[in-house]
């Protein structure tokens, strides 16, 4: 079969798995943030580029963006794309699952529960593995949301980005993929709705290692004050629905509002990775204002995720 050229200066092994956003090296998101922009702008230039190529779409839990994304990405990249939903493994072991997938499709793309069931998949299935979101990450979600801070500022260096709201799979894959780009992170949670610690200390280095600071405080006033992106998610994510009125009662307090978010720097952006809860996590206000970008993230969570798909499927 033959390779996609267009990866060529990216990655060249084959079946590299992306479980957590730590799978690509800094090195290798500004590539891929480079293609996305090339992919971006001539798409009709890779119209071919995963001709010969299926991708399975296994997905335990609710999705507009990123089954819509992948599934147009694979498309508009000349592949095909197979999707199922329901729960992975219960009929049959994730390992077997995996070692069907494998002889009949060049890539697994899954959103699950547990980060344990993309770990599995990845060990036993000799293609690539791409988490779509789990308990832990979201790293084709923080792949859009650095491709939109950088088409807005130019740059990540330098910035200071705020998350504003629940420590979960979103915050820590920006955590990471932002740190390492050389943003400062501030991230502001409620008591005991903090981020992992172990995710807090590899964004640490991280942070060290591109000259970036990480802050994590229950202040929601101290992390956005002078932001220039002020990012936030629903208060309880999908799986937690039964914990949803205490979540509202904890979260109060960290509503990004009007006034919260005249903290930031004047030419601040609002981010959000949708689906958003107006009156919860956001008000009405901010989320349709215009430096709200929540719908440039949409749109670039398929141009990047068609970078990622070049440079990880031979
Ligand atoms: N942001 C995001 O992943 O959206 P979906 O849950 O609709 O895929
Ligand atoms: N934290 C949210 C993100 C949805 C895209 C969830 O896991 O439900």
């Amino acid at each position: 079969m033959q390779s996609t050229a267009f990866a060529e200066p990216l990655l060249k092994a084959a079946a590299r798995d992306v479980t957590s956003d730590l799978d690509l090296s800094t090195d290798e998101v500004t590539c891929l943030l480079d293609l996305a922009g090339q992919l971006k702008a001539d798409p009709a230039r890779y119209a071919q580029a995963l001709a010969g190529r299926s991708l399975s779409l296994l997905f335990e839990k609710p999705s507009l963006r990123t089954r819509v994304t992948f599934d147009l990405a694979i498309q508009q990249l000349g592949g095909h794309s197979v999707y199922t939903h329901g729960p992975i493994g219960e009929r049959e072991p994730l390992k077997d699952v995996a070692r069907n997938l494998d002889r009949w499709t060049q890539g697994i793309v899954a959103r699950v529960f547990s980060q344990n069931t993309i770990l599995e998949l990845a060990h036993w299935s000799s293609v690539p593995v791409i988490n779509a979101l789990s308990d832990m990450y979201h790293p084709c979600q923080a792949l859009a949301d650095v491709m939109t801070i950088r088409e807005r500022f130019g740059t990540l260096r330098g910035l200071k980005v705020a998350f504003v709201g629940d420590g979960n799979n979103v915050a820590h894959s920006l955590m990471l993929s932002a740190v390492r780009l050389g943003a400062s992170l501030a991230v502001a949670t409620p008591v005991g709705f903090g981020p992992n610690p172990e995710i807090v200390s590899q964004a640490e280095g991280l942070a060290a290692a591109s000259g970036a600071s990480l802050l994590v405080t229950n202040d929601p006033a101290e992390a956005v004050s002078g932001a220039h992106v002020v990012y936030t998610d629903v208060w309880t994510s999908m799986g937690s629905e039964s914990e949803a009125e205490r979540r509202r009662m904890a979260f109060s307090k960290y509503q990004v509002s009007q006034s919260l978010f005249a903290l930031a720097r004047p030419d601040a952006i609002f981010m959000h990775c949708l689906p958003a809860h107006r009156g919860e996590e956001v008000t009405d206000e901010v989320i349709e204002s215009p430096r709200s970008l929540v719908f440039d993230q949409a749109e670039n969570r398929l141009h990047a995720q068609k970078a990622l798909l070049l440079m990880l499927v031979d």
